[in-house]
């Protein structure tokens, strides 16, 4: 294997017949109501879990859910996702244990045959998962033989189960979710073909600054959206209203700018927005940049910089994008993020779509088939176009 891969071995090398094999999953999912309200996370494990089970392995899958800071909270219990799991296998059973370290794990662990499933209770509800503790990682090192990781969109954080833990095993793998998310993003991130067209949208320039950075040395063309761009059309001087702006990152907007020139990355910002006097309002109104009222904000990229960014994806041969192109949820501010995401899906190049929100648009407007990589993750997709290590990919070398 080469690239992001070198040095790491795959389900194909693990021997697992009748041995208890650790599979860290991202099942951090959306809970609606007691009920999981996305299973995109859950699918994309099961050629994992199917590999595994089927060669006799018995499965011991470990997640975090939520961020209860290390104490039992019952609303993120892994309950609903091990009900979800057990009516996607064939099988039809997931045992679920109520702690993921302890006597009582160890029990349903002792207890599985060959090719069954088992859930430990939420990682996190250990203040030891996120400290990266070696005494807590030892703690799961009993339950296993063997540790695959196929939590993509965990790897980058230093946590006991993606670092610490599979320090500790001597046969350890990556599942088929995590090769198959390297391969893509790592082609991206390497070897892209040009033109590669970046997109980033969202809220904030500050949760993107590093890829930001990468992407305006990396990409011919960066076509920026969402609130993000607010800070950019500020920072070129123009009046945006109530729209939301960083302030203290104007500076760093402008220099971006100024270095994308530098180098001769095309920078598109939007040349027209649609605005509101809230996010709540029942409609919007399309109006040029420089005539954003006092009074208003922009919500949503408007026609003209649809169009414009349309022409650039239509053209490239590698896209990535991450980020809303504006407050997508609310049907008057959709237009401009499902746009994109159908320029996206009617590109020839090579299309990955990263992040949370700009997947559940892909999702909303039924495209995902149609990109050429769907990433499980968001802050994980980020650091690894960005170029830096991942902990949890570096753990299997
Ligand atoms: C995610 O949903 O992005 C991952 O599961 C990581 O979750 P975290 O941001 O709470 O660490």
């Amino acid at each position: 294997m080469s690239g992001l891969l070198a040095g790491i071995r795959t389900l194909d090398d693990l021997d697992v017949q009748g041995r208890r094999v650790f599979v860290r999953v991202d099942y951090n999912v959306p809970l609606e109501g007691g009920r999981v309200a996305d299973d995109t996370r859950i699918r994309a494990s099961l050629p994992t879990l199917l590999d595994l089970a089927s060669r006799g392995a018995r499965l011991v899958l470990a997640s975090h859910l939520g961020r209860p800071g290390g104490r039992r909270r019952a609303e993120d219990s892994l309950e609903p996702v091990a009900r979800r799991l057990a009516e996607l296998l064939p099988a039809g059973e997931v045992v679920l244990a109520e702690d993921c370290i302890g006597d009582g794990a160890r029990k349903v662990v002792a207890d599985l045959r060959d090719g069954q499933v088992a859930m430990l209770e939420n990682l996190r509800f250990h203040p030891g998962e996120e400290a990266d503790d070696e005494g807590f990682a030892r703690g799961l090192a009993r339950l296993c033989d063997a540790y695959v990781n196929d939590a993509f969109g965990a790897a980058h954080r230093a946590h006991a189960s993606v670092s610490a833990l599979p320090k500790m095993v001597r046969d350890r793998a990556a599942g088929r979710l995590l090769v198959r998310e390297l391969e893509a993003l790592g082609r991206v991130r390497s070897d892209p073909a040009r033109p590669f067209v970046a997109v980033l949208g969202g809220a904030k320039v500050s949760d993107k600054i590093g890829v930001l950075e990468t992407l305006v040395a990396r990409a011919d063309v960066l076509l920026v959206g969402g609130a993000m761009a607010n800070t950019f059309l500020r920072a070129r001087g123009l009046c945006t209203g109530r729209s939301r702006v960083e302030e203290d990152r104007l500076p760093l907007a402008r220099s971006l700018l100024q270095r994308a020139a530098e180098r001769g990355t095309t920078v598109v910002l939007p040349v027209d927005v649609v605005v509101a006097a809230s996010p709540e309002a029942t409609e919007g109104r399309v109006v040029p940049v420089e005539s954003i009222g006092a009074d208003e904000m922009a919500l949503d990229i408007g026609p003209a910089t649809l169009e414009a960014f349309t022409v650039h994806v239509a053209r490239a041969a590698t896209v990535f994008w991450n980020g809303p192109m504006g407050v997508f949820e609310r049907p008057p501010f959709a237009g401009g993020t499902l746009g994109l995401a159908q320029a996206i899906a009617a590109c020839p190049g090579f299309t990955v779509v990263g992040g949370g929100e700009s997947v559940a648009a892909v999702q909303q407007a039924g495209l995902s088939g149609r990109f050429g990589h769907v990433s499980t993750g968001g802050g994980a997709s980020l650091e690894l176009i960005e170029g830096r290590k991942l902990p949890g990919v570096e753990a299997l070398r």
